[in-house]
């Protein structure tokens, strides 16, 4: 079976991107080593956490996060991270090329219950006369030169592009290497299954709502089909499932509040998967346009969500589309 590195060799990636590549690969070994742990990772350490000793009583997410940060600034490649945990950016190597986005460990309530959550990542190209702030990251995500996720469940499995198809690797803990496990991954166009926090359904826009209202009326509703519906609760192991075997997720706008009205991370959460999701034959969308092409002005800024099989993304944004003249700004 293929390992990861060769893999990207044999598509003739840049080494440079190979190298930082390879220092994800290192933070997720890692990490899924504390995730394993589960409530003894506080207690019992690992070789390469010398450097954050002392402060392994800290949460996973925060503890992942100064992991990641600090394997990532090691590599020379790397000019500068982001994080979803971190309120800047956080600057490396003058001459890397490379800028790192992530969502240390998405999901991470999940964490208290035993149940799967992820590291996302995203990678863009340092963009020439670069400013050397937070203005580099400032890219869409048709920017990005590589993107993924590492899911920590059962088994742990890195799903990645670099624009040339979705490839899905399993970590062989005996080796404690990624081995490929699935290539060319594609999603069925039609799916009968859907992801939604239905919690929500009051605080979305009308066309939203009867977009929902008619994928529960079953057979006997306009849609003429019964849908089965699939909730994680983490981002990353609902996408993986829709990567895995299809889907409609989302996460779209909400009427909360008028300042913060969508949940997920445009540069942290909705960029890497857009582009996977993309890669796989499917679409994401914002409701508004295509992720990949959303102009972001501010790393943290948030999205609304809707991606997976192709046809039933179609029909969703239809049920937007007729709702357009509903007001936004509740
Ligand atoms: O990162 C945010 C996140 O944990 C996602 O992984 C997940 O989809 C979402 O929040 C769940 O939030 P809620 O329970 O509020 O719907
Ligand atoms: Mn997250």
């Amino acid at each position: 079976m293929q390992r990861l590195i060769p893999t990207l060799r044999n598509d003739q990636v840049d080494e440079a991107l190979i190298s930082v590549i390879n220092s994800l690969q290192i933070c997720a070994k890692e990490i899924s080593f504390r995730v394993g742990q589960g409530e003894l990772a506080g207690v019992l350490g690992s070789t390469l956490s010398e450097n954050i000793q002392g402060e392994t009583q800290k949460k996973l997410d925060i503890l992942s996060n100064q992991l990641i940060k600090e394997i990532l600034l090691e590599c020379q490649h790397v000019r500068a991270v982001a994080s979803e945990e971190e309120e800047g950016i956080v600057l490396g190597h003058d001459n890397g090329k490379y800028l790192v986005a992530f969502d240390p460990l998405d999901g991470s309530s999940n964490i208290d219950i035993n149940s799967m959550v992820g590291t996302i990542f995203s990678i863009l190209p340092v963009p020439e006369n670069n400013s050397g702030d937070v203005d580099m990251f400032l890219q869409p995500g048709r920017n990005q030169v590589a993107a993924g996720y590492i899911l920590y469940g059962p088994s742990i499995m890195l799903a990645f592009t670099t624009g040339n198809g979705l490839r899905m690797f399993t970590l062989d803990q005996t080796v404690g290497e990624f081995l490929l496990t699935k290539k060319d991954l594609q999603i069925e166009a039609e799916t009968s299954e859907f992801a939604i926090n239905m919690s929500n359904f009051r605080h979305w826009q009308e066309g939203m709502q009867l977009y929902v209202d008619d994928l529960l009326a079953g057979t006997s509703g306009p849609r003429a089909k019964n849908f089965n519906m699939r909730w994680v609760a983490a981002m990353v192991a609902d996408v993986h499932r829709i990567l895995c075997r299809g889907g409609l997720f989302a996460y779209p706008w909400d009427a909360r509040s008028a300042n913060k009205p969508y949940k997920l991370r445009l540069m942290y959460e909705g960029n890497p998967m857009a582009w996977l999701v993309e890669q796989a034959g499917g679409l994401a969308h914002s409701g508004e346009e295509r992720i990949l092409d959303i102009q972001p002005t501010d790393i943290h800024q948030r999205v609304g969500i809707i991606l997976g099989a192709k046809h039933e993304v179609e029909t969703c944004l239809r049920y937007l589309e007729g709702s357009q003249s509903g007001d936004k700004t509740v």
